[in-house]
C-alpha cells in the first residue's frame, strides 16, 4: 500500500486550523437523519483533533445540489445529529468560503468544532477549480481527509486541497485503507468474492477485475440469471440481461484463464410474484418453470457458498444473494452472512464488505458488527473493487 501520513504524524496542533473533509451524506427523512453510521465513523477523527486543541473545521457535501444553494441540501439539517453523535455542540457557518466562514472561524476557541455549509453549493467544488480550492485552503493550516466514501471524486475538498495544504488521512480513512489492503491489495489466500445484486451491467468492470484477483467468485442475485442464461439455461421470467450474454461468457473465460472458480447457483427459490410471503418453491436451476422467477439462490447453492467461505482466508462481499428485502427470499443472504460472521469471530476469516445494499443486507442478518470491516462507501467501494485509482486516496500518497 502506498504510504500516506496519518494523525500520528501530526504534532503541536493546538490552535491550528485543521480542515477535515468528512462524509456527512447521510439519509434523511422528514428532516431526521435515519442512519447516522457515517457520522459515527468520522467522530473519532473529529474528537481526537479537538482534544488536541485544534480548531476543527469540517468540510462536507450533502446531496447533489449542482453548484448552487438548495435549502433541503443544507448541512444545517445535519447539525443536531452531529451534536448527538459527538456529545458536543458544534458551530455552523452558512458558507464554506468567504466572509461567512471567516467570521465563524475567527470566533473559534481551541478545541471547537465548526461545520461549514455544503461544498457543492459552489460550482468550483465538483470542477476541482483552482480558485475555489484556494478559497477553501485559506481557512486552514492543515488538511485531513476522512472521507473514503467520497474519495472516488476528484473535487476541490476531496483532492484539490491536498495540493495546497499538508495532507493527512483521518482515522476512518486510515482504517478503511488498511482493511481494503487486507481484502484485495495483499490478502491471505484463498480469497473468495461474493458479488450479488440485480444487474451485471453495473458491475462488468468489477467482475473483470475480481476474476484476476480472487480464487473463487460467487455470483448471486439477479445477475446470476444473466450468467445462467448465457450458458443456455432457461431462467423463465427472472430478471435477466439477455443482451449481456456474450459479456458473461467472456467473464467466465477470463476466470478460467486466471484459475478463478466461478460459483453459480445450482438451485433457486422461485415465485410467481415479487412480494413478501409470495408462494414459492425450490427448483433445480435447469428446471425453472417458464412462468416463475428466481428470487433467491436455493439451499444446495447456499451450502456450496458456505463451503467456499469456510475454505477462504479472505472474503470480499458486495451485493445480496437474493431479494433479501422481502421475506422469505432473504434466506441465502442471511445464511451466508451469518456463516461469514461466525468464521470471522472464530479468527478463521478476514471479511470485508461494502456497497449500499450490502450494508443493509448485513444489518438485516444482524451481523454487520461481526465482519472484519464494513465500508460505508457505495461508489468508492465499487471503484476500489474495480481496481481503479481513487483520486482522494492517491493524492494522499502523492503528497505524503
Ligand atoms: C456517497 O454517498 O456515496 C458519497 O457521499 C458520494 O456522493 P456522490 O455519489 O453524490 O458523489
Ligand atoms: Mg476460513
Amino acid at each position: 500500500m502506498p504510504a500516506f501520513k496519518t494523525l500520528d504524524d501530526l504534532s503541536n496542533i493546538a490552535g491550528k486550523h485543521v480542515l477535515v473533509r468528512v462524509d456527512l451524506n447521510v439519509p434523511v427523512s422528514d428532516g431526521k437523519v435515519t442512519d447516522a453510521t457515517r457520522i459515527e465513523r468520522v467522530a473519532p477523527t473529529i474528537l481526537e483533533l479537538a482534544k488536541k486543541g485544534a480548531k476543527v473545521i469540517l468540510l462536507a457535501h450533502f446531496g447533489r445540489p449542482k453548484g448552487e444553494p438548495v435549502a433541503d441540501m443544507s448541512l444545517s439539517l445535519i447539525v443536531p445529529a452531529v451534536n448527538t453523535v459527538l456529545g458536543q455542540k458544534i458551530f455552523f457557518a452558512s458558507d464554506c468560503i468567504g466572509p461567512e466562514s471567516e467570521q465563524a472561524i475567527a470566533k473559534m476557541a481551541n478545541g471547537d468544532i465548526l461545520l461549514l455549509e455544503n461544498t457543492r453549493f459552489h460550482k468550483g467544488e465538483e470542477k476541482n477549480d483552482q480558485a475555489f480550492t484556494e478559497a477553501l485552503a485559506k481557512n486552514g493550516d492543515i488538511f485531513v481527509n476522512d472521507a473514503f466514501s467520497a474519495a472516488h471524486r476528484a473535487h476541490s475538498s476531496t483532492e484539490g486541497l491536498a495540493h495546497h495544504l499538508p495532507a493527512y488521512a483521518g482515522r476512518t480513512m486510515q482504517e478503511e485503507l488498511e482493511a481494503l489492503e487486507k481484502g484485495l491489495g495483499n490478502p491471505a489466500r484463498p480469497v473468495v468474492a461474493i458479488v450479488g445484486g440485480a444487474k451485471v451491467s453495473t458491475k462488468i468492470d468489477l467482475l473483470q477485475n475480481l476474476v484476476k484477483k480472487v480464487d473463487a467468485l460467487v455470483i448471486g442475485g439477479g445477475m446470476a440469471n444473466t450468467f445462467l442464461a448465457a450458458q443456455g439455461i432457461d431462467v423463465g421470467k427472472s430478471l435477466c440481461e439477455h443482451d449481456l450474454a456474450e459479456t458473461a461468457r467472456e467473464i467466465i473465460k477470463e476466470a478460467e484463464a486466471a484459475n478463478c472458480a466461478i460459483v453459480l447457483p445450482v438451485d433457486g427459490v422461485v415465485a410467481r410474484e415479487f412480494k413478501a410471503g409470495a408462494a414459492n418453491e425450490v427448483v433445480a436451476i435447469e428446471a425453472i418453470p417458464a412462468d416463475a422467477m428466481v428470487l433467491d439462490v436455493g439451499p444446495r447453492s447456499v451450502e456450496t457458498v458456505n463451503a467456499w467461505i469456510s475454505k477462504a482466508s479472505t472474503l470480499v462481499w458486495n451485493g445480496p444473494l437474493g431479494a433479501f428485502e422481502i421475506e422469505p427470499f432473504d434466506r441465502a443472504t442471511v445464511s451466508a452472512a451469518r456463516h461469514a460472521a461466525a468464521e470471522t469471530k472464530a479468527g478463521k476469516l478476514t471479511s470485508v464488505a461494502g456497497g449500499g445494499d450490502t450494508v443493509s443486507a448485513l444489518n438485516h442478518a444482524g451481523v454487520a458488527d461481526d465482519f472484519s470491516y464494513v465500508s460505508t462507501a457505495g461508489g468508492a467501494f465499487l471503484e476500489w473493487m474495480e481496481g481503479k485509482e481513487l483520486p482522494g486516496v492517491s493524492v494522499l500518497s502523492k503528497t505524503a
